[in-house]
């Protein structure tokens, strides 16, 4: 949701907004905009819609001069996607400019405030009320207008802003919403996240939460609310330009697709040394696993569902009850959870605002958090007590996909560790520790013997609905193929417990309703069976997903999908692959914008 650039330099900065808008158009958008300041003068442009809209208006960025400038991509929270809606914002005289991510929740009070001041607002936003408390505050001294305008905000920003009375300077603020400085050699650069950055440079800061920062072409200063300056360390970006790329394929979705076995291998592998799993990173000891009496897992989305596959191999292996609980629920359920709670939070891309929220109010309560996520230095990874990577590298397909099975991966590794460090493994261990190294090959074979998921599209990409089924481990996994189905086809899907059919949902079953049952656990398949059995008797098709030597439900199915043979407990992250690739294929036989579909979002930033 809503991306942010800033750019200082002696290039032409409508160019480099641009280019670092089109990297960011993955989070989300649905309207955009860019200021530039020449010679004391900030030039703005916006459109709503795709930035093609915008890059028309500029002519690419060429009708727009001047060196220093900000760009925004804006989806829609107060107000419509209109014109005047999209950001950036003016002040009333035209001397500041300003983008913002986030939420101001106090908007109104301030707005009524600033109207009494005399000022006049041109949008429904609350970011409009920025712009003027910096102009209310300004007296020379820009760091110092944009902390007093910082400190009388309540809610989430990241902020860009640039005033002209400093043509060559462009300021930041950010406080629980992502932005990243970006340091090059005679120019230099803010945004959201890295992928708007990396084509610039590779050395980037992190800002956190209450910093400041003020960007020349050959100087970054980061300061706190008083104008304190803070050392802050650069780091290296490790993956490079094509990563963020599409590589020859067609979608975003695809490639990533592709690069699981890769992704999978990047989480499990360096984690195993001489068949040990080792996770550097964490500072649990088995002392404090011992005082553990619950775990509660916590996420939105996909990230949630990946927490439902790891589910069960971590209250299998350490024996400790696990709960399974939306952050958006969570936050405000007054939840019991204390000091003997492991709270573990999975978030792709660290900024999930409600399982930020969530992360918050459990630590409040006194427990132990754990966060697995994928981008670095984000704020969840920041938030927790430990953090664990999942090394995915970058994920621009709105719709995720090695981001989950990365998530998985970690989350059985996990459940093995802890399992171990409670003395719950036993002989298992090695068999476990082999199976997971195995896990980035089956992926690939599981990829390789799929071909005619493509066909099988054709033939289901008409229906109304799809049912997915599953039990067990089985129906974790189809609760995110079910999701994967309705972000990017848009075709109503949705997965049930089998052995819940009978109890409503099998009313819904008619002559050639498509049921798509997955079938991976050997000590439920029997049940599943009898499952498929009683849609097939009331005219459903079944494509069954299973292991090729799993007789009975290769004959009783329509249509067969298929994994290699692995421990149920490690399932899902082959099982989710060729469900990944039908709803890939059937949002391709539909026509949809399979990276960016409608009214979704790769960062949720908002409740
Ligand atoms: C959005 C994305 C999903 C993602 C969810 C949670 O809805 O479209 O793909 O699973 O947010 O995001 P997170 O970054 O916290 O994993």
């Amino acid at each position: 949701m809503c991306g942010i650039v800033g750019y200082t330099g002696n290039k032409r900065a409508s160019g480099i907004l641009l280019g670092g808008l089109k990297q960011l158009e993955y989070r989300g958008y649905d309207s955009a905009g860019i200021a530039v300041m020449d010679q004391n003068k900030i030039t703005v442009v916006k459109a709503s819609g795709r930035l093609e809209n915008l890059c028309r208006r500029t002519n690419d960025g060429d009708s727009v001069p001047g060196g220093a400038g900000i760009g925004h991509t804006r989806w829609a929270t107060h107000g419509a996607p209109t014109e005047e809606n999209a950001h950036p914002h003016l002040s009333n005289d035209g001397r500041f400019a300003i983008v913002h991510n986030g939420i101001i929740e106090n908007y109104l009070s301030l707005r009524e405030e600033l109207i009494a001041e005399g000022y006049h607002f041109e949008s429904e936003t609350d970011t409009e009320v920025i712009v003027h408390l910096i102009d209310m505050y300004y007296d020379g001294d820009m760091r110092s207008a944009l902390a007093k305008a910082a400190s009388r905000l309540e809610g989430s920003y990241a902020l860009g802003v640039i005033c002209t009375e400093e043509p060559d300077k462009i300021y930041a603020a950010k406080e629980a919403s992502p932005l990243i400085v970006g340091a090059g050699i005679g120019e230099n650069f803010f945004a959201s996240d890295v992928t708007a950055l990396v084509s610039h440079t590779r050395n980037v800061i992190y800002l956190e939460d209450g910093e400041f920062a003020e960007l020349s072409p050959d100087s970054i200063r980061i300061t706190d609310c008083f104008g304190k300056v803070i050392d802050k360390k650069v780091s290296r970006i490790s993956w490079d330009v094509q990563a963020a790329e599409k590589g020859g394929y067609e979608h975003f979705m695809l490639k990533e697709i592709m690069e699981q076995p890769a992704a999978v291998s990047a989480a499990i592998s360096p984690r195993i040394k001489d068949g040990r799993i080792v996770f550097d990173e964490l500072s649990i000891t088995a002392e404090e696993l011992k005082h553990i009496h619950k775990i509660v897992i916590t996420a939105c989305g996909s990230a949630y569902y990946a927490g439902c596959a790891g589910k069960y191999a971590i209250e299998q292996l350490c024996r400790i009850p696990v709960t399974m609980e939306l952050a958006s629920e969570l936050r405000y359920s007054d939840p019991l959870i204390d000091d003997h709670t492991l709270l573990i939070v999975i978030s792709q891309s660290g900024e999930t605002a409600d399982t930020i929220a969530a992360l918050k109010e459990c630590k409040a309560r006194g427990a132990r958090t754990l966060a697995v996520v994928n981008v670095v230095g984000s704020a969840i990874a920041n938030l927790a007590d430990d953090c664990v990577y999942t090394w995915a590298g970058p994920e621009i397909a709105v719709a995720t996909t090695k981001g989950y099975t990365t998530q998985v991966s970690v989350l059985y590794m996990l459940g093995v560790y802890f399992g171990e460090l409670l003395g719950k493994v036993g002989d298992q261990y090695d068999y476990l520790v082999d199976e997971l190294l195995l896990l980035p090959r089956r992926v690939q074979e599981t990829i390789d013997m799929n071909p005619g998921i493509e066909a099988l599209a054709e033939k289901y990409h008409n229906s109304k609905a799809l049912f997915f089924i599953g039990r067990n481990t089985d129906y974790a996994t189809a609760l995110e193929g079910a999701l994967k189905m309705k972000e990017i086809s848009y075709l109503h899907a949705e997965a049930y417990a089998a052995g819940e059919l009978k109890h409503g949902t099998i009313a819904l079953i008619e002559e050639h309703q498509p049921v798509i049952a997955l079938c991976c656990n050997p000590l439920i398949m029997e049940k599943t069976l009898s499952n498929i059995v009683e849609v097939k008797a009331r005219g459903a098709e079944v494509l069954a997903l299973t292991f090729r030597s799993n007789d009975k439900i290769v004959s009783s199915a329509d249509d067969l999908l298929f994994i290699p043979k692995t421990t149920a407990l490690f399932s899902a992250v082959t099982e989710v692959v060729p469900l990944q690739l039908l709803a890939y294929y059937v949002a391709k036989a539909n026509g949809c914008d399979i990276d960016k579909p409608k009214n979704l979002a790769k960062s949720v930033t908002v409740e």
